[in-house]
């Protein structure tokens, strides 16, 4: 491919890592198509033409967990990329040990992560995976074992780059150490900011991209969520969703509605161009689990924010500003 047209084909999209993928900027988020936290399953013929829509439109970063449903979200991947494996770039997190809905572990070790890379390979139908990601660290095995053998997972042509999720700023070194990382996966958000102090700047350091995801923050950022939650919602469980604490997010969120609609678009599209705004190597990734959240989502991409309306949201959203927190507080 000459360079212009290389280059041109690169201007919609995001280089994750100094020698790195380059795959779309916006990212799509799988994990809500399975039941995660128990459940029910979504809709599956909407889950898979979601996915495909999404790709025929561009978005070809599609992320998922071996753990997302026990499988079950490989196995829908796996058949919405059927014949168009190479329209895709898909991201896999491992590691995780899950029961009835309920985080149980994590196994890093060396055998176990062989283990784990068969079986999706399988689930998905593919013959390589294009990053591969533990999804937390494993205390119990040393982080160069962990990303040793990813790497030797890379020479055998089963993984193509290295990915990490939500760790500390010190394992991002030993692992970048161990081999060149490509992205790191990581909460980020108006109302999650902590990463701003020590995690965004080092992976900036280390030329590491950031896929960063939950930029709603539970749907917070939406602007859809009222006071109480229902009963049943599994949000009941975070302390930022509970009480006094609700109402004082809520007013938060007026602003960002206030904000929106002066600007003629919808507090979602704030809340992921905001993540998007806060530096080149950052992607967001966005779940959506049916096709209408497509067009909105893309379109946030394009939103730019004046210096006033930039200092209005990081003044309304800063750190702190949100109380209480969720499974993301570090
Ligand atoms: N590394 C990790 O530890 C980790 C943890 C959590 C998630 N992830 C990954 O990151 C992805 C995103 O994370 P997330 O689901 O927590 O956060 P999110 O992207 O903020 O999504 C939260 C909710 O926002 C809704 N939504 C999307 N677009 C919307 C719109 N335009 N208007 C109103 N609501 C909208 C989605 O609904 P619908 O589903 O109904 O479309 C979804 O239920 C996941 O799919 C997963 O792949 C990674």
């Amino acid at each position: 491919m000459d360079v212009e047209l290389r280059i041109m084909k690169n201007s919609t999209k995001i280089q994750l890592g100094q020698n790195g993928p380059f795959v779309s900027r916006l990212g799509l988020g799988c994990m809500r198509m399975s039941s995660i936290w128990g459940g029910s399953t979504p809709d599956e013929t909407e889950s898979i033409a979601t996915i495909q829509e999404a790709l025929d439109r561009g978005i070809n970063f599609l992320n998922t967990g071996d753990f997302y449903g026990a499988g079950h979200n490989e196995m829908l991947i796996g058949k919405a990329i059927k014949g168009r494996r190479d329209d895709a770039f898909i991201s896999v997190k491992f590691g995780a040990v899950f029961h009835n809905g309920q985080p149980v572990g994590m196994d890093l070790r060396p055998i176990a992560i062989r283990n784990f890379i068969h079986y999706s390979l399988t689930r998905l139908g593919v013959e390589t995976i294009d990053l591969y990601e533990p999804s937390r660290m494993d205390n119990s095995v040393p982080v160069e074992d962990i990303i040793g053998t990813v790497a030797d997972l890379i020479k055998e042509g089963k993984v193509r780059y290295i990915g990490v999720s939500e760790i500390t700023a010190d394992q991002l070194r030993k692992a970048n150490d161990t081999h060149p990382i490509s992205a790191l996966e990581i909460g980020y958000s108006l109302a999650d900011r902590q990463i701003e102090s020590e995690l965004l700047p080092t992976a900036k350091e280390l030329g590491i991209g950031i896929v960063a995801f939950a930029n709603t923050a539970e749907g917070l950022l939406t602007g859809e969520m009222k006071a109480p939650l229902r009963v049943n919602d599994y949000r009941n469980h975070f302390s930022r969703f509970q009480g006094d604490n609700l109402l004082h997010n809520l007013e938060k969120v007026e602003v960002l509605k206030q904000l929106a609609g002066d600007k003629g678009c919808t507090p979602t599209q704030v809340a992921i161009a905001w993540v998007k705004a806060q530096g080149d190597h950052i992607m967001p990734l966005v779940s959506m689990s049916r096709r209408s959240r497509l067009p909105e989502n893309i379109a946030a991409m394009d939103i730019v924010f004046t210096p006033e309306e930039m200092n209005t949201l990081n003044t309304t959203f800063a750190p702190g500003a949100i109380l209480g927190g969720t499974y993301l507080q570090r």
